[in-house]
């Protein structure tokens, strides 16, 4: 069966001690007030991880993931990091098709896709992220849209590799705006991506594969999102900076 997951994103936000006193105060909270079987994952900056991963190593609930990864195994290029770096320290997820890589670095589904190759070869869970901009839902073209990207990144997995990733919806006029999906939206959007998923590789490879809702997720919507059938739990930017209100979005099934 799938698992409920709530991964934080701190996207490009606190220093190295910051993300350190976060982290431990995460794992501590952990420890003391998370008694359900969820898997917390914190996203962290990338020279962040050897410590994030350190410091997390007591809880084994809590995870770490990277928020990117080059689509090149090695190499001359420079400023990126390989998958293979990530793994050699530590980090077990990593985020992959953010929609903030795809609107400011240009990221593309065929780039995307060997991220996701590279992230499995070398058995790091991607977390693969899609969702529309404002104008595709106002043309009611949103679920064509999710799907499309769906199929391009990922449709070239074979079934066993599609059942180890992570899927995140964070429609992306939800995201940073305090502007969430309503319930209602994120369920319907996540029936969609189940059942694109179950056409391609069949019901039961869909039904165990976690689907996060991202965009706005805060501890006083959480628990009315993570009550739907379909969204296992979520991805959480802003309020993932604050351990207090992570770990009650945590605490939100
Ligand atoms: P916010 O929770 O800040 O809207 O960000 C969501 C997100 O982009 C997580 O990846």
């Amino acid at each position: 069966m799938r698992k409920h997951i709530v991964a934080g994103n701190w996207k490009m936000n606190k220093t190295l001690a910051e993300g350190k006193a976060l982290a431990s105060e995460v794992v501590n909270m952990v420890h003391a007030e998370v008694p359900g079987d969820v898997v917390v994952i914190l996203g962290a900056p990338f020279i962040h991880l050897p410590a994030v991963v350190q410091l997390t190593a007591s809880a084994s609930k809590v995870l770490v993931a990277a928020q990117n990864c080059s689509e090149h195994a090695a190499g001359a290029y420079t400023g990126e990091v390989s998958v293979a770096m990530l793994k050699s320290a530590g980090v077990q997820y990593v985020i992959i098709g953010h929609s903030e890589r795809r609107q400011y670095f240009y990221e593309n589904s065929e780039q995307l896709a060997k991220k996701v190759d590279l992230a499995l070869a070398e058995g790091l869970t991607p977390i693969f992220c899609c969702g529309e901009p404002l104008e595709v839902r106002e043309e009611k073209a949103h679920f064509d849209y999710v799907c499309r990207q769906l199929t391009e990144s990922l449709f070239h997995l074979t079934r066993e590799q599609i059942t180890r990733l992570v899927i995140a919806y964070e429609p992306i006029w939800a995201i940073g705006t305090g502007k969430t999906a309503s319930a209602a939206q994120a369920q319907e959007m996540h029936a969609k991506i189940r059942g694109h998923l179950a056409s391609q590789y069949g019901a039961e490879a869909a039904n165990n594969i976690s689907l996060l809702y991202g965009g706005s997720c805060k501890p006083d919507n959480a628990k009315e999102l993570f009550a739907n059938p379909d969204v296992d739990g979520g991805l959480i930017g802003g309020a993932s900076l604050k351990a207090r209100d992570f770990i009650d979005i945590v605490n939100s099934f």
